[in-house]
């Protein structure tokens, strides 16, 4: 890439961020204001097996409070291959993406996460490995019924998520790979060509309270930035132009006496020093 190029690409990215121009000073009007129908709040689901999750989580146990979840929260990447049940991965769907409430005559859904405009763009995808009374594969979470659409058998779990996270072997040994994607009109229909970087920030929510949640239950997560997103089309059956893979992030069953391996991640540093 020749120099031009690269400062072109990073002037690109640079207006990505900066640009929210006074949407109340322009001509431009969204597609809600010229009272277009508003697009669905949740892609429904392309499959027919459902599985209910408990929305009942008082045996969920909690013993740390904000304060100590908060000073505990890590990226983990070493993970020790138990058991999650399904009422845990109940509870992170429900921390990450439940909805709590509908808005006006299905105007919106209000969920555990704020999201601009309540557009709650994202649907969110698990590729599961090992999850107590859910078969392997891939699955669509349906956060207005709170349950999971299995969509199909993945042949050699360990590996396709390998392919997904671009060779971070790690993440084979995740129990749930949550895959995050963004349906870009669901967003556009009212903020159009200003949805996008909202949208963004909408994510991080997501993912922090993924950590949290994760970190109240023991369990070990990371988010990943780094992913094969023709792979993930091709995996998801998604249509690329309008469902826009975003996000991804591992879980996993952690131990403390792996804290030395997950150190290990950084031992780039020793070597600068
Ligand atoms: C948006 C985002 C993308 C990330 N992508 C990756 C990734 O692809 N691979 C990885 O090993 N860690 C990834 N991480 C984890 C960061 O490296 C980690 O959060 C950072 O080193 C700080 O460590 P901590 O989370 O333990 O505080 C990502 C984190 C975020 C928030």
């Amino acid at each position: 890439m020749s120099q031009k190029e690269y400062e072109r690409l990073v002037k690109k990215g640079r207006d990505f961020m900066r640009h929210l121009p006074n949407i109340v000073l322009d001509d431009w009007q969204s597609d809600q204001e010229l009272k277009k129908p508003q697009p669905p709040l949740c892609k429904a689901s392309v499959s027919k097996e459902i599985y209910p999750l408990k929305r009942n989580f008082q045996d969920i146990e909690i013993k740390d409070d904000l304060t100590s979840i908060l000073i505990k929260r890590k990226s983990h990447r070493v993970y020790s291959e138990e058991k999650i049940s399904s009422n845990q991965l109940s509870y992170l769907l429900w921390a990450i993406q439940g909805v709590k409430d509908i808005r006006g005559d299905n105007y919106a859904t209000l969920r555990t996460v704020p999201s601009a405009g309540a557009r709650h763009p994202f649907e969110t995808y698990l590729i599961i490995n090992d999850v107590t009374g859910l078969k392997p594969g891939l699955y669509h979470y349906l956060p207005l019924e709170h349950s999971l659409a299995f969509l199909d058998e993945i042949r050699d779990i360990p590996e396709t998520i390998n392919e997904a996270v671009c060779g971070q072997t790690w993440a084979k040994k995740s129990n749930v790979l949550f895959i995050f994607t963004c349906i870009a009109y669901r967003a556009e229909w009212r903020y159009g060509y200003l949805a996008h970087k909202p949208a963004l920030i909408d994510l991080g929510h997501v993912g922090e309270n993924l950590y949290l949640a994760a970190t109240a239950l023991d369990l070990g997560t990371c988010g990943i930035a780094t992913y094969d997103d023709y792979f993930i089309n091709d995996l998801l059956k998604i249509d690329p132009k309008e469902e826009i893979v975003v996000y991804l992030h591992t879980l996993g069953t952690v131990k403390k006496e792996d804290q030395d391996k997950e150190q290990a991640f950084y031992a780039f540093l020793k070597e600068q020093q």
